[in-house]
């Protein structure tokens, strides 16, 4: 499942590539540097004697320099270039023209990957208002994301990942217009993820490794178009809601990993017709494998290990043409229909010890599989606790005494 959790998503080089290829232009066509602080204060020169070739690079110089006061560490002198007018060769800023003009020449990405700096974010960073791209991965940045960053209309990718960020969800990127790709896991955040979130048009949403809590939002939202949704790793609880569905016609991936989430599988998993990855591992899901998952064509990972399980595992499933891997060790299966019985043969990876199958090895005892075989769980009788991380109430079969032991 780390494959997935840690995949970057390739448009995002793309789109670099496309700066870095502006921003050569641009270091070309801009005048050799020269000192700054010995003109900057005379107001009475004529215009066209400022340093700035237009007033965004000179808003540019202040929010940059605004942000390099709060740097309190930079250990690869990311930020020491970041001196005079010339803002666009100052390291990790790429500048290319706006939509809006073709002849001039702005801030537009900031690339500060694996810096390792610490510091904040300041409230100027909203003057920096052409960014298109802000990749800060892997520093120490701390605090909470400004407001002002609702300045940044054109913002496509926002990653914050890795960090140190804390509050609750930054809701600023809500407001946020051309907002494609959202990356804050990693980092504190705390609370609940607003439902809005979910009416977002972002292709990517990656939430996963913060302290968010409270439920999954009861609405997933209808406009939602993100292929990849991963919230991995939070303390969410709560049921997966049936209007999950509303996430058909745009998921690839959904990675619900660890994330506290109980009561069954709603059915509608199975109207997810572009799932490839369905990941839904460490959990507290009870019940059967809804039959509908053997309409998911696409899929090709399914891991199901570590929750409170139970029934039959369905031949559809294991009949999915593109299914490679398939596990579902640390449940209470008790039976393998058809071929799922022998996956090897259909070259499928998989994992089924720790459930309660007769004939195979690695398996739970008897004294415990035998009270959960006898009660099995009704989903329509399930009743879905919101108050997060709850025990859930009708699996009464599971006391502490015969729980998984992870
Ligand atoms: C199958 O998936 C599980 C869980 O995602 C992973 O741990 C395992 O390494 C995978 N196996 C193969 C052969 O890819
Ligand atoms: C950063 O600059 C300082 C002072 O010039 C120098 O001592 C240090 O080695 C530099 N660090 C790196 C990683 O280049
Ligand atoms: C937003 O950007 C505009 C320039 O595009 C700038 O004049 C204004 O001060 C910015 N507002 C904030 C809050 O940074
Ligand atoms: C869905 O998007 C449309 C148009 O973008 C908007 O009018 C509508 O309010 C959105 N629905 C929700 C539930 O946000
Ligand atoms: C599960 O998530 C919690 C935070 O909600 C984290 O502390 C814990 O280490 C995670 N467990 C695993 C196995 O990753
Ligand atoms: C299955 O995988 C192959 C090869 O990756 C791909 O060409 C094909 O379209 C996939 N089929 C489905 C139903 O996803
Ligand atoms: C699984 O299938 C393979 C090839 O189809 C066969 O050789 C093997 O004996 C089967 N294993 C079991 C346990 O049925």
């Amino acid at each position: 499942m780390a494959s997935f959790l840690f995949s970057a998503i390739t448009s995002s080089h793309v789109i670099l590539i496309i700066l870095l290829l502006c921003s050569s232009f641009l270091t070309n066509s801009l005048a050799a540097k020269h000192g700054y602080s010995s003109t900057h204060r005379h107001h009475h020169r004529p215009h066209n004697s400022s340093p700035f070739p237009n007033p965004k690079l000179h808003q540019a110089y202040i929010a940059l320099q605004a942000w390099k006061k709060v740097i309190y560490s930079d250990p690869n002198n990311f930020t020491t270039n970041w001196v005079g007018p010339s803002v666009c060769n100052y390291r990790g800023i790429y500048c290319a023209p706006p939509p809006y003009d073709h002849k001039i020449q702005v801030v537009s990405g900031i690339d500060l990957n694996n810096a390792d700096i610490a510091g904040f974010l300041p409230d100027e960073l909203g003057l920096l208002s052409d960014l298109a791209l802000i990749h800060l991965n892997s520093n120490r940045f701390c605090g909470i994301v400004p407001q002002t960053l609702s300045n940044l209309t054109l913002l496509y990718e926002l990653d914050l990942s890795n960090n140190r960020f804390v509050g609750p969800f930054p809701n600023v990127v809500l407001s946020l217009p051309m907002l494609n790709y959202l990356d804050i896991r990693f980092n504190e955040f705390e609370g609940p993820l607003p439902p809005e979130l979910f009416n977002k048009k972002l292709d990517a949403i990656f939430v996963n490794n913060n302290r968010f809590t409270s439920m999954i939002p009861q609405n997933f939202g209808s406009n939602n178009s993100a292929s990849v949704l991963v919230i991995a790793n939070n303390k969410f609880g709560g049921c997966l809601p049936p209007s999950v569905a509303n996430l058909a016609n745009s998921i690839e991936e959904l990675l619900l990993i660890n994330t506290s989430i109980s009561g069954c599988l709603p059915p509608e998993v199975g109207y997810l017709y572009k799932l490839r990855v369905l990941d839904v591992s460490l959990n507290k899901l009870v019940g059967p494998i809804p039959y509908s998952v053997a309409g998911l064509a696409h899929l090709e990972l399914l891991n199901l290990e570590h929750n409170m399980m139970s029934g039959i595992v369905p031949e559809g499933v294991c009949l999915l043409p593109n299914l490679s891997n398939f596990t579902f060790s640390y449940n209470f299966f008790c039976e393998e229909e058809g071929i799922c019985n022998n996956l090897t043969s259909k070259g499928i990876a998989y994992d089924d010890r720790w459930n309660c199958f007769p004939e195979k090895p690695f398996q739970r005892s008897n004294k415990v599989c035998e009270p959960v075989l006898e009660h099995p769980v009704e989903c329509f009788e399930q009743h879905c606790s919101n108050g997060g991380s709850e025990g859930f109430a009708a699996a009464p079969m599971l006391s502490p005494s015969i729980a998984p032991a992870y």
